[in-house]
């Protein structure tokens, strides 16, 4: 009676010894290409990151190089004496100092023909210096015998850079 409620046993054991074979077979070596690719992934992955990441950094910066030179590039202009010539007609100049080269006869102001270049030295200045102060800020130097605060102070802002320049070529003839 034994045996014969035994028996069943072995074919269930059978049956357990071939599934534990299947899962051998196929775990095992997935296992093993599982940890294969897991540990070169790493050393190689890493690696490669590294080279990428350094090739592409020296090709940004060469580009952006050109665009700074690029920008370095600009020089202020000398002045044009027959610009400034316009500029001091259209500015007004003329109504208040006596200049030949314009035609003026203004009385307001000093003399630009005459008084200017003395003017300048008692300042310790060059011509062109001096001119360029006293037309952007006009009360820095008070010429002698002459009003403070008479000379319009708005030039500096009125006028462009270059209109700027032109009028003091025009002035100190260069
Ligand atoms: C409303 C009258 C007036 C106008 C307009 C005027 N100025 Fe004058 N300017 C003066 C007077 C007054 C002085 C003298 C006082 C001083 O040194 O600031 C003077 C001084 C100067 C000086 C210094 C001269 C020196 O020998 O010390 C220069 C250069 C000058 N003006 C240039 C100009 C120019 C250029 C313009 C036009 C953009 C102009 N001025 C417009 C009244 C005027």
């Amino acid at each position: 009676m034994a045996t014969h409620r035994n028996r069943p046993k072995p074919v269930i054991a059978v049956g357990e010894i071939l599934m534990w074979l299947l899962f051998t077979v196929l775990l095992v070596p997935a296992g093993a290409v599982g940890w294969a690719v897991g540990h070169y992934t790493g050393h190689h992955g890493g690696t490669r990151t590294v080279t990428v990441a350094t090739s592409a950094a020296p090709a940004t910066t060469t580009a952006a190089a050109p665009t700074t030179t690029a920008a370095a590039t600009t020089a202020a202009a000398a002045g044009n004496a027959a610009a400034g010539k316009a500029v001091f007609t259209s500015a007004g100049c003329g109504a208040c100092h006596t200049f030949k080269a314009a035609g003026a006869s203004g009385k307001v102001g000093p003399d630009l023909d005459t008084a200017t270049a003395a003017d300048a030295k008692t300042a310790g200045m060059s011509l062109s210096a001096f001119v360029d102060q006293s037309i952007v800020q006009p009360d820095a130097f008070i010429a002698k015998g002459f009003p403070k605060g008479v000379m319009p102070g708005t030039f500096g802002q009125s006028l462009s850079k270059t209109q700027l320049a032109d009028l003091v070529a025009f002035i100190t003839g260069k």
